[in-house]
């Protein structure tokens, strides 16, 4: 990880829990707390608003909630993914997010752009195996994604009641990944951001 910054990055930072007291939002918001100057960390809180992927609500049907995702991601330079684990997976409502920013065909929005992938749950293995099944997807929507997984967990002894982090080493994985997105930004992203989902 290099301290290379370009100025100005914006960064949009997204939990795939709807639960109030979350610790994958709690991920999310000391990512936007834990900022170096030089990089904006805007959070999308909307997950929970989007309605269920429809081909049927494509083209002139699209909801609001999905052309402002677009807008949003299209704002972004990069974005910062914290999945929670349901079941060995990632959560419903992130998949669905992926699939709206996909489309339309050979538009998606995550095309060529840099993500990084973490996630936390109560269990030692930090979502270990949600952000495995999430990883291929993202790239299988042109995202280039920076580095593999980076579980954090077990939740309960990382975050304080109030969704602080007390473990200086997730912090230090915070700043690190916040450092990688930028880093990529900066050398463009450097994958080939073409999409691969038919
Ligand atoms: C879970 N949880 C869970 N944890 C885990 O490590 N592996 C798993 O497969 C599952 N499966 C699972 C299924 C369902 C339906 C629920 C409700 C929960 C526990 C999960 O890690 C815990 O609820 C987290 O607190 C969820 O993340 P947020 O909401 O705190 O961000």
């Amino acid at each position: 990880m290099s301290n290379s910054k370009m100025p100005g990055i914006k960064i949009l930072a997204i939990s795939g829990s709807l639960r109030a007291a979350s610790y994958n939002g709690a991920l999310v918001a000391a990512a936007k707390e834990l900022a170096p100057d030089g990089i904006e960390v805007e959070i999308y809180s909307d997950v929970g608003s989007l309605p269920h992927f429809s081909e049927d609500l494509e083209g002139d049907n699209t909801p609001v909630e999905v052309i402002e995702l677009r807008r949003r991601l299209g704002e972004a330079d990069a974005v910062f993914i914290s999945t929670p684990e349901y079941n060995g997976g990632t959560s419903g409502a992130l998949k669905n997010l992926i699939d709206w920013a996909s489309r339309p065909y050979g538009q998606s929005s995550f095309a060529g752009k840099p993500v990084a992938v973490t996630g936390t749950s109560v269990s030692p293995y930090g979502a270990q195996r949600a952000q495995e099944q999430l990883l291929p997807v993202l790239r299988a929507v042109g995202a280039v994604t920076v580095g593999e997984a980076h579980p954090v967990g077990p939740a309960p002894e990382v975050f304080a009641g109030d969704g602080t982090i007390t473990d200086t080493g997730v912090v230090d994985l915070v700043k690190g990944l916040l450092s990688d997105l930028s880093d990529s930004v900066a050398v463009g992203a450097v994958g080939d951001g073409q999409v691969r989902a038919a």
